[in-house]
């Protein structure tokens, strides 16, 4: 498999503060997208953070043109996700929604990932040959090893995407609670249809990377699917 060149992408445009998410070492640790606490210092915010600042196979990356191979031997990737249920938590710097058990799960090269939570950056992380989109969505699962596979989607401003449409309501509830000063606000979201995330999908790049906050954890397996949605 190629590895493309990794490029460490900075942020200017964020200004919020990032919480790392519970871990018995690292739980309470602020990390930003700018200053002191931005991209180029995370890894020395926390012991534990170090692959930030030293990591080889670091996300997110610009993809390239240049840097692309076609590889006969991926497959289309099949996703299958079921109704579920769901919780939408608000990390301060980003929202994110925790699947209960039974979500769903995708394969990639022979192995079985189980869909754990998804979240949303904007703008987005990734770029498409040199082009920043307006948001990107992280379906982030887990392998029973341990091993993260991440399928991420980019997203234009346009007509309101279905799936997203459900939660409007949930996500207005959300701010409300976070505007009452609970910064560890939750909302259960009950059963969600997933019918409208795209399962079998032929176009895609993949590359091993990162996760893209604090602890930077590599050796991620990525796919960014090559349709943009809105
Ligand atoms: C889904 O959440 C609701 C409300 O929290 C709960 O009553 C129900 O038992 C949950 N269902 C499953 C399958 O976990
Ligand atoms: C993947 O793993 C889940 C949970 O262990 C299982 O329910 C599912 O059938 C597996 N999928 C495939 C295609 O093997
Ligand atoms: C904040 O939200 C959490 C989760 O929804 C809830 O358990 C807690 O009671 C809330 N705290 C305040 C101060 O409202
Ligand atoms: C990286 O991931 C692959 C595929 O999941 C796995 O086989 C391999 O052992 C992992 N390597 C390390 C160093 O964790």
């Amino acid at each position: 498999m190629k590895i493309m060149m990794m490029i460490k992408l900075c942020f200017f445009s964020m200004s919020l503060i990032c919480i790392a998410p519970a871990d018995a070492q690292t739980e309470g640790v602020v990390f930003g997208y700018k200053g002191k606490n931005g991209p180029n210092q995370w890894g020395h915010l926390n012991p534990h953070f170090t692959t930030c600042a030293v990591g080889k196979l670091q996300s997110p990356i610009d993809i390239q043109r240049r840097q692309i191979f076609y590889n006969h031997k991926l497959n289309s990737i099949h996703r299958e996700y079921y109704f579920t249920n769901a919780t939408l938590v608000n990390h301060v710097c980003n929202v994110a929604m925790f699947f209960g058990e039974g979500a769903g799960d995708v394969i990639i090269e022979n192995k079985n990932y189980t869909l754990l939570q998804m979240h949303w950056h904007t703008p987005s992380e990734h770029h498409l040959h040199g082009v920043q989109y307006a948001a990107e969505l992280h379906m982030v699962h887990q392998a029973k090893d341990g091993s993260f596979a991440v399928v991420a989607s980019l997203f234009k401003i346009g007509t309101e995407e279905p799936f997203l449409s459900q939660m409007k309501e949930k996500l207005v509830k959300l701010k409300e609670e976070r505007l009452k000063g609970n910064h560890t606000a939750q909302v259960e979201v009950g059963r969600i249809d997933t019918r409208h995330i795209e399962r079998k999908t032929r176009k895609y790049y993949r590359y091993i990377g990162s996760l893209t906050t604090p602890p930077c954890s590599e050796n991620v397996s990525w796919t960014i699917l090559g349709k943009v949605i809105f």
